[in-house]
């Protein structure tokens, strides 16, 4: 049995449906599991509730851990979460963290939290595997209102590209690494598309697989400040910009992580806005 939380997420919903297909079985775990495919174990459950978790991880082999927004803030409940796997004889994990856990790991709003969390699995005694996106493909949908009712997308450093990775790449890695765990041990693999794309050239990939143009409005970086205050911490906010609009060395690399776990090229930002046409339609 492989548990996989954050099953309802972009991530997620791809790794599970993958799963399945391979015939895997697996247990879907949000606070909200809806619309699973048929096979699917569902259970509902609060990652900064570890208590909450006991039931899937009853009797599974294997976990996919991701650490959404609001469990980043509660690194003791994500250690008894790692805790409890253990002890409920969980042999391996697959943990999603990110990037700057290499690229700023410095920073308090990013990589230092990252790498604490990180360093709780790698002690944990089980078999584990760190999963560590840039920046996704999907963070996109952020844009997909302004887009369908007026066809601009509003975004700050307009001409600063990162190699934004199709999430759906990130679940087909997942999937390779829990299916074939012997290859994949104390791995940590970075994952990344395999090309730069900035603002300007993600509202022209919308609109082309729109077949409407989407005008792109280049905001200030204290106007993206703002915008991201109302719904992210600050020390996050800042170590978003500094990632938006001065990359460093790390941030700017395509890594070959990707194709070395799937045998093919990670899929480019235009595959992504083709799929989800309709979230902008
Ligand atoms: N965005 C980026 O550029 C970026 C870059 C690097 C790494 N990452 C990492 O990638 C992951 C994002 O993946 P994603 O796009 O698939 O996320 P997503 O689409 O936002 O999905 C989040 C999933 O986690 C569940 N969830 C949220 N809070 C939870 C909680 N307290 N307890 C249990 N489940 C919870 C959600 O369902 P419910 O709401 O129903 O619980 C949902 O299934 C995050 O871990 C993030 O740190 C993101």
């Amino acid at each position: 049995m492989i548990v996989v939380t954050g099953a309802t997420g972009n991530v997620g919903r791809e790794l599970v449906r993958r799963l399945i297909e391979a015939g895997e079985s697996v247990t879907a775990v949000a606070r909200h599991v809806t619309a699973v495919p048929d096979g699917v174990r569902a259970l509902a459950a609060d990652l900064t509730d570890p208590d909450s978790l006991r039931p899937a991880l009853d009797g599974a082999d294997a976990l996919f851990l991701m650490l959404p927004g609001d469990v980043l803030g509660a690194r003791d409940g994500v250690s008894k979460v790692v805790d409890l796997a253990r002890l409920s004889g969980v042999r391996r994990v697959v943990l999603l963290t990110s990037q700057s856990a290499a690229s700023r790991p410095e920073s308090a709003g990013h990589g230092q939290r990252v790498l604490e969390f990180e360093e709780d699995v790698r002690r944990s005694g089980m078999e584990w595997t760190i999963v560590r996106p840039g920046g996704i493909a999907s963070n996109a949908f952020a844009w997909a209102e302004s887009i369908r009712t007026g066809r601009t997308m509003a975004a700050p450093f307009a001409e600063v590209g990162l190699p934004l990775v199709d999430p759906d790449d990130i679940a087909a890695v997942a999937a390779a690494v829990l299916r074939e765990p012997a290859a994949h041990q104390g791995r940590i693999y970075e994952l990344t598309g395999p090309e730069l794309v900035n603002p300007r050239q993600i509202a022209a990939a919308i609109g082309a697989a729109l077949g409407e143009p989407v005008e792109f409005v280049e905001q200030t970086r204290e106007q993206a400040r703002a915008q991201m205050l109302t719904f992210m911490p600050e020390p996050v906010v800042d170590g978003t910009l500094a990632i938006l609009g001065e990359p460093n060395e790390r941030e700017l690399r395509i890594s070959p992580d990707v194709e070395d776990v799937l045998g093919r090229r990670p899929n480019p930002f235009s595959a992504w806005a083709e799929r989800n046409v309709v979230a902008f339609r």
